[in-house]
């Protein structure tokens, strides 16, 4: 339980955003009048990518510019018009591999245009999009591409080397985006099938539960989960695209997230093309100095990022802030994990400007609780539910809890972009609806006597790195992949920057001695085989990890002893 204390509040400042009353708007809002915004709402038959793009296409936004494209290497504008005519051949390309509605196309490249482009045409022919990380090894790609039974991947001829095409009898054909010398059976060459494409698609035009998308995200135990979600997720992307992230005609919005994470997928495409925005997406490494320079070159309005990016600008130094003109940003938001009130406090002072807290999830689909810009807000708070939703803490019986109360973070069932199952995994999926008419989000918080919800972790174990989801089973099982590991227990250690680091307790097998080689050689052999992200950043050696009788490692323990707290009930402790 937490007591009501003196909190910060730094207000709104008066301007002309689309919502202009919360309080209003939430006591007054219905989904159904939403949808009366899209042409489809009388029969029902849409198509979220015809939405986002070919409507502007047909209309006076055609020779607007829709994307920006910037990386090291490429600086490129498409209009709409243009984004319309590359997905349609797109889709052509697609349906001429015998590629329809339901089947499964992954990505698998660094961020590009033809990412963009790509999945806005698997969409428009009303197949599912697969994104991938590019950071991802072989084992995390295959666990994925076997799991959706994929029939197609989109990748590059240096990352098509990650995918073991012999374990997947599934997937028919791997499309390489750029130029190579030989081309095996199966292969297709994007830019000469581009090149003949027509321009010209039959749209699929689908009921709004058919699927649109499967984002693949980790839990706490078992393998990643695949989140299936629906067109008629585009209701609430299109609205919260225009409440939260306040998206206006002259705009020039900036989501600094990667398509293989859904705030890339969800804010990073649909939302801003269903409002008809102008996109910046930029490519490549993340460097403080491009980063505000980015800023700067685009005169950019609206800022979509997280709060491991904001640290990470924060400790790189307010000059380096100073030699770029931020004076264009607007509206900044942050996703991902909790953001510090003292991110918060940075951010007034060099930009001036309020970061606003967002929180959702996966399998959420969409915005669930947030700071909007004409509310005052509470640093270290997530801020209120969005109009249509329903928020409460509730206990494990999933009765609500008053204020102040920590308890599960619960959504009143159901909203548009809700997930709709979890593929393969039906046990799975009633498992977050279990109590019942309540979704359980995984997360527990509070709520104070205002209705602003406070962030307090998550319920299970999963890591939140730099703003990733790392399932620490994944790691653990890489980890004793290794011949020198016997067991192997993950925890996520609070670290000031990335938010956790991975720490591995690990055990030896017989005949290893712990010498800092071996653990290099350990660290890269997760950093190799699952990705970057996933590698520890510290490993300690433990003569035996503590486990329940049932076998299962026991990670709480751990962090507990790790961080120097009781380590709670120990009932179920192995001896
Ligand atoms: C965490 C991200 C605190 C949370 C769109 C959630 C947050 C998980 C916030 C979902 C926030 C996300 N404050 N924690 N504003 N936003 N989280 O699926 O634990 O990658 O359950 O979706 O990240 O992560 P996911």
């Amino acid at each position: 339980m937490t007591e009501r204390q003196l909190v910060e509040t730094i207000p709104s400042v008066k301007g002309r955003y689309n919502l202009q009353s919360y309080e209003s708007a939430y006591s007054t809002f219905r989904w159904d009048e939403i949808k009366t915004q899209f042409t489809w709402h009388q029969t029902g038959n849409c198509n979220l990518a015809y939405e986002a793009i070919d409507r502007h296409a047909q209309g006076s936004l055609k020779n607007k510019t829709a994307l920006i494209y910037e990386d090291d290497a490429r600086k490129e504008k498409y209009t709409f018009e243009q984004l319309s005519q590359i997905s349609n051949r797109f889709g052509n390309l697609l349906l001429k591999l015998g590629i329809g509605q339901g089947d499964r196309v992954f990505f698998f490249m660094p961020r590009n245009p033809e990412i963009y482009t790509g999945i806005i045409g698997t969409i428009k022919i009303g197949a599912i999009v697969g994104p991938l990380f590019e950071a991802f090894m072989e084992g995390a790609v295959l666990d994925r591409l076997a799991d959706a039974e994929a029939v197609a991947i989109v990748t590059t001829s240096a990352l098509k080397q990650r995918i073991p095409r012999d374990k997947l009898p599934h997937l028919k054909y791997v499309i390489v985006v750029d130029e190579q010398e030989q081309w095996l059976p199966g292969e297709i060459d994007y830019r000469q099938e581009m090149a003949e494409a027509s321009d010209e698609l039959d749209i699929a035009w689908v009921d709004l539960e058919h699927p649109f998308i499967l984002h693949y995200t980790s839990g706490s135990t078992g393998k990643p989960k695949g989140v299936l979600h629906v067109h008629g997720a585009m209701i609430q992307h299109y609205i919260t695209g225009k409440w939260v992230l306040d998206l206006q005609d002259d705009d020039i919005y900036w989501c600094t997230g990667d398509p293989g994470w859904v705030t890339g997928t969800t804010y990073g495409i649909f939302a801003p093309w269903l409002n008809g925005a102008t996109n910046l997406i930029r490519g490549g490494r993340f460097s403080p100095e491009r980063w505000y320079q980015t800023i700067e070159d685009y005169k950019v309005t609206v800022w979509y990022s997280a709060p491991t990016a904001f640290r990470m600008l924060m400790s790189a130094g307010d000059e380096v802030a100073r030699k770029s003109d931020l004076s264009t940003l607007r509206h900044v938001l942050s996703v991902g994990e909790p953001l510090n009130p003292e991110v918060i406090r940075w951010g007034m002072k060099v930009f001036g400007k309020r970061i606003h807290d967002t929180w959702w999830m996966t399998e959420t689909g969409a915005h669930m609780i947030v700071n909007f810009p004409c509310m005052d807000m509470r640093p270290g708070s997530m801020g209120k539910p969005f109009p249509g939703i329903q928020a409460a803490i509730v206990d494990d019986q999933g009765n609500e809890l008053p204020p102040y109360r920590l308890g599960n973070l619960a959504i009143r069932t159901p909203w548009p972009s809700m997930m709709r199952k979890i593929w393969n995994n039906p046990a799975k999926y009633e498992e977050y609806f279990r109590l019942k008419g309540w979704y359980i989000s995984g997360d527990s918080a509070y709520r104070d006597e205002d209705g602003y919800f406070w962030f307090q972790g998550r319920v299970d174990d999963v890591i939140n790195t730099s703003g990733e989801r790392v399932g620490p089973f994944d790691v653990e099982s890489k980890l004793v992949e290794h011949p020198a590991v016997a067991e192997a227990g993950v925890i996520g250690k609070p670290d000031p920057i990335r938010g956790e680091i991975i720490k591995a307790f690990i055990s030896l097998r017989e005949g290893y001695r712990e010498t800092p080689e071996l653990l290099e050689e350990i660290r890269l052999f997760v950093r190799n085989g699952l990705s970057a992200h996933s590698a520890p950043r510290e490993i300690e050696v433990v003569g035996k990890l503590p486990k329940t009788r049932s076998g299962k490692i026991m990670r709480r323990v751990l962090k507990a002893q790790e961080l120097g707290l009781p380590t709670g009930d120990l009932s179920t402790i192995e001896d």
